[in-house]
């Protein structure tokens, strides 16, 4: 088991799109399991590959700790692209491994449609309009360079301003490995 340091807001590979994965090789494989421990042990719902420092566009899930999705197991999606979003949103408070002990409400489209990749680059085709059509939304910000506070209202972002600093200078309690401030 290999808990990887998680990157914090600010960190440069944050901010860029991720590329296209066109071969699973022993390291994309390694990755992703390195990549649910790292979401498992920092209690985490969904995990972005740039959180742990690489540039593929592949994220995790796991539901399972949340009360009502028992049910639900580590899911891993390559190439994800959302190709349809219902005209229904919702408000939902949401939180980020890379932005510690900061919340905030965020309004998305209820429902999605996702086509993505599975590890032997099979498609796939995803509908759902809860909980992980919400997390998905999340982790799928991240594969595109943007953190969920900027889709949040500008004053509320305004308040949220000293606390990303803290963040970015490594302020902050946090109980799971993170990355040094960069240089
Ligand atoms: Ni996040």
């Amino acid at each position: 088991m290999t808990i990887l340091p998680i990157t914090l807001y600010g960190d440069e590979i944050l901010e860029k799109k991720t590329k296209q994965i066109t071969k699973v090789d022993d390291k994309i494989i390694r990755l992703v399991k390195d990549m649910i421990d790292t979401m498992h042990n920092a209690n985490g719902m969904g995990l972005a590959a740039n959180q742990v420092g690489s540039n593929k566009a592949l994220f995790v899930t796991d539901l399972g700790g949340v009360k009502g999705y028992e049910d639900e197991s580590p899911r891993v999606f390559l190439n994800p692209k959302i190709v349809e979003q219902s005209e229904e949103t919702s408000v939902i408070e949401e939180g980020c491994l890379s932005i510690p002990s900061l919340r905030g409400e965020v309004e998305r489209p209820k429902g999605i449609k996702l086509i993505y990749q599975d590890l032997e680059l099979k498609e796939h085709e995803l509908y759902d309009e809860d909980l992980l059509a919400r997390v998905i939304q999340h982790e799928y910000d991240h594969l595109n360079g943007k953190y969920f506070v900027e889709r949040i209202e500008k004053d509320e972002f305004k308040k949220l301003k000293k606390s990303l600093k803290k963040i970015q200078d490594r302020k902050m309690d946090v109980d799971y490995p993170v990355t040094q401030k960069p240089k």
